[in-house]
């Protein structure tokens, strides 16, 4: 647990120190669980939105995108449940007088458990070796099955007990794990009372005639609302889809682990309008291809599971999460949700306008059902980031710290460098930024030795760094070195841009999706 609190410390101070993410407003002392994205991490988000626009909404003739606003007329969220139901379980330890969520704190207890188990996994492949086979382990080890069996349970007791509303349960099953307040180690709980999440404000300029707006909790009723427009405009046939990427905001109260949690956030959500009937195959085939877009990153088989939901939103009747291995273990990236009708349906009772569709092989007018995909954004980048953060042995005993961010998604592409600052090799280095800028994002740097502008790049995650020295005015060429190899190549100038295009372009990194 220790080394995990400390990687994720590095973790948030590196995003800190390479210009990628900042507290808000750090000068009043920060306002909390708010971030901005500084230098790198705002081409970083960027570059994460294009890569999955591109797979959704170019790929896909079947989808279109859509960019809604955040204000929205308040019945929309009275029509999808979140006035009555988007609530959070919360709990106070009467000793500390801290608020938690009483389900986080269930799950935490059931992640310690899950530790225990990748523990087990880590100690038996150290014995095992080659031969080691993780799957049969996992499926007939005794003790692991044990950790298994008791995760499960709990975790099965919270689900029924939150769809029930039994919120008396939570609290009884937090006592009888005997889970203790982490800041107190006091287990003296007050009841569960539920939270609503959304964050009020008022449209209008006089006290009297404003109206009582929320700040979207999701961007999905954005493209729920729009639906029948989209459809009638861009003449779509159903199964289709539209996609949206935009803020989001919820009053989280747990709001911890950096960007993991945040009060503002960025959503990038698909609604897929099927027939009613097909749901189960979509919603497959989602969960096929939304695992297939992450395994397009490179980032390790081995980090991504999906967890499905025993607990089901009010709206869904499917729902499963693609997990992924961050710092503090695994937790949720992206919820894939079978929405069925029950969005569709509520806006047409409290609008009362038709949001149905014709459809001519049938020659039936229906409501379609959901199936959506909604990914956040930060944790998107959260997972990129942790996952690439590395210090790595060299050979010459000393180490480096390197942020193998996957090259397509990369900041900065190629730093150039000239090797010192004289005889011509600054102006010949800046010729070569000028043309690749075109191409590229890539930066100069003449400052201090190679050695350390190396360094300095690997840090920041930049895939390519390219040295023009005394040959360079010769004979054209460059030296290009690659981050992650530490290789470095005689090139030709005139081949630079290929070299680097060959592993920065999105097409090829998408295509590994099929
Ligand atoms: N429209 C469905 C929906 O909003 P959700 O599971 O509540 O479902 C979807 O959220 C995704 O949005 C999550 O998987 C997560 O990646 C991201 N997300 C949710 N709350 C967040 C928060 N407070 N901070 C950062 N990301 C969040």
């Amino acid at each position: 647990m220790a080394k995990q609190e400390d990687d994720f410390k590095r973790v948030i101070s590196h995003a800190k120190e390479y210009g990628y993410v900042f507290q808000s407003s750090e000068i009043y002392d920060g306002l909390s669980a708010v971030y901005d994205y500084a230098q790198n991490g705002a081409e970083l988000k960027k570059n994460i939105r294009e890569y999955w626009w591109r797979a959704m909404v170019q790929l896909n003739d079947n989808i279109v995108g859509l960019d809604a606003a955040i204000f929205m007329h308040p019945t929309t969220w009275k029509a999808s449940g979140h006035v009555d139901a988007f609530n959070d379980p919360l709990i106070d330890n009467k000793d500390s007088k801290k608020r938690y969520r009483a389900d986080v704190l269930v799950e935490d207890y059931v992640a310690k458990i899950e530790n225990k188990i990748e523990k087990e996994v880590a100690k038996a492949a150290k014995r095992f070796g080659d031969s080691f086979d993780k799957k049969q382990f996992l499926a007939t080890n005794q003790r692991v099955l044990e950790y298994q069996e008791k995760a499960g349970t709990i975790l099965k007791r919270l689900g029924k007990s939150l769809e029930n509303e039994d919120l008396a349960d939570v609290k009884k099953l937090i006592e009888e794990l005997e889970i203790a307040c982490p800041m107190s180690g006091s287990k003296n709980w007050t009841d569960v009372k539920q939270f609503n999440l959304m964050f009020g404000t008022k449209l209008g300029a006089s006290a009297e005639s404003a109206m009582d707006l929320y700040l979207r909790p999701e961007t999905a009723q954005g493209i729920f609302v729009n639906f029948l427009n989209v459809q009638k405009t861009s003449r779509m046939k159903i199964p289709f889809g539209i996609a949206q990427i935009g803020k989001a905001f919820r009053n989280e109260i747990v709001a911890r682990q950096f960007i993991f949690r945040m009060r503002e956030f960025e959503q990038m959500e698909m609604q897929f309008f099927i027939k009613p009937g097909t749901q189960k195959e979509w919603y497959e085939k989602w969960k096929e291809n939304r695992m297939k877009w992450h395994l397009s990153l490179g980032l390790g088989e081995d980090n991504y599971r999906f967890h499905d939901h025993e607990k089901l939103a009010h709206y869904a009747d499917a729902a499963a999460d693609i997990e992924f291995r961050f710092p503090f273990g695994f937790k949720e990236l992206e919820g894939i949700h079978s929405r069925t009708d029950f969005d569709l349906s509520k806006h047409q009772e409290f609008s009362g306008k038709k949001l149905q569709y014709f459809d001519t092989e049938e020659n039936k007018n229906y409501v379609p059902y959901v199936v959506e995909t909604s990914i956040g954004l930060d944790r998107m980048f959260l997972a990129i980031f942790s996952n690439s953060l590395k210090e790595e042995a060299l050979e010459n005993g000393t180490t480096r710290t390197v942020l193998k961010i996957p090259a397509v998604l990369a900041p900065t592409k190629a730093a150039v460098f000239p090797l010192v600052k004289k005889d011509g090799l600054p102006e010949l280095a800046q010729e070569i930024v000028d043309d690749l800028k075109w191409d590229f994002n890539v930066l100069y740097d003449q400052k201090d030795a190679v050695g350390r502008r190396y360094r300095r790049q690997d840090a920041n995650g930049t895939p390519f760094c390219i040295t023009v020295d005394h040959q360079s005015l010769e004979d054209k060429t460059v030296t290009i070195r690659h981050r992650d190899t530490m290789e470095q190549q005689r090139v030709a100038i005139a081949d630079v841009k290929a070299i680097i295009h060959n592993e920065v372009d999105m097409k090829s990194w998408l295509a590994k999706m099929n």
